[in-house]
């Protein structure tokens, strides 16, 4: 079967803008769009540049445009795709770095503002720690995000205010908060109850839409919006009385 490949190239050390730049590709096999592109690179332009690593969408890093759709490349296979040319573009709201490997640096930043790890209380255990399943299911759906950037590159606000965290790093602080074993107190987040917080979200639900996980990190800052009004109401009763 022959497939035509239309892919985004742009070595900014070189090139002035972007262009397409297209691939004849021939399988017999199923094959993934991330298999696809190695077979190119290896076989037809070893200057193109992607990311990967896990091959079965764990790690994140294949990441991508896929005639239109965010998606990882190791998990969409060609015989699903009808339209031709595969048209093959870089996460948008990011640098370009290469070809597709886009700079994520301002994705991981937003995660390490939230401190996205266990804060509990009296330092860690060595015997670890025991969680009921009723509060495991409350955080499960946001411990499956693989940190892929899908939803950060999808977000209209991120395209517009840089200073906006993002779904991932505001779902994944919602994991924290609801998570019985964390015990940092949640007034120490005042830096989520602005506009470039869980108040910047439009609540369009575009990560929803695109995340490869099935998290919904729009349902998540919606949480942390309830929590942030709950915890004003608490303080004003306790200091009226
Ligand atoms: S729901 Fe909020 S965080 Fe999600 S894509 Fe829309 S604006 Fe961005
Ligand atoms: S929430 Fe989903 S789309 Fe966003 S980074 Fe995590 S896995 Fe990717
Ligand atoms: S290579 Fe790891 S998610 Fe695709």
């Amino acid at each position: 079967m022959d497939y035509k490949f239309r892919i985004l190239r742009y070595d900014p050390l070189k090139d002035e803008y972007p262009y397409f730049q297209d691939y004849l590709y021939e399988t017999q096999e199923q094959k993934s769009i991330l298999e696809a592109l190695m077979e190119i690179r290896n076989e037809q332009d070893c200057t193109l540049a992607f990311r990967y690593s896990c091959r079965e969408a764990i790690c994140g890093s294949c990441a991508m445009v896929i005639n239109g759709k965010f998606n990882l490349a190791c998990r969409v296979e060609l015989d699903s795709l009808e339209s031709s040319p595969i048209v093959i573009e870089p996460l948008v709201n990011l640098e370009i770095q290469k070809d597709l490997a886009v700079d994520m640096e301002p994705f991981f930043e937003a995660m390490r503002q939230i401190e996205p790890y266990l804060h509990p209380e009296g330092g860690l255990l060595e015997k670890g720690y025991r969680i009921e399943e009723r509060e495991m299911d409350k955080i499960f759906q946001y411990i499956n995000c693989i940190l892929c950037g899908c939803c950060y590159s999808a977000c209209p606000v991120i395209s517009r205010d840089e200073r906006y965290l993002g779904p991932a790093a505001l779902a994944k602080l919602y994991r924290f908060v609801k998570d019985p074993r964390d015990k940092r107190p949640f007034s120490n987040w005042s830096r989520v109850n602005t506009e470039a917080g869980a108040w910047g979200c439009d609540t369009v639900f575009k990560c929803n839409e695109v995340c490869p996980k099935s998290v919904r990190p729009a349902d998540g800052i919606e949480a942390l919006r309830r929590k942030l009004v709950v915890e004003k109401i608490k303080r004003i009763f306790k200091f009226k009385r």
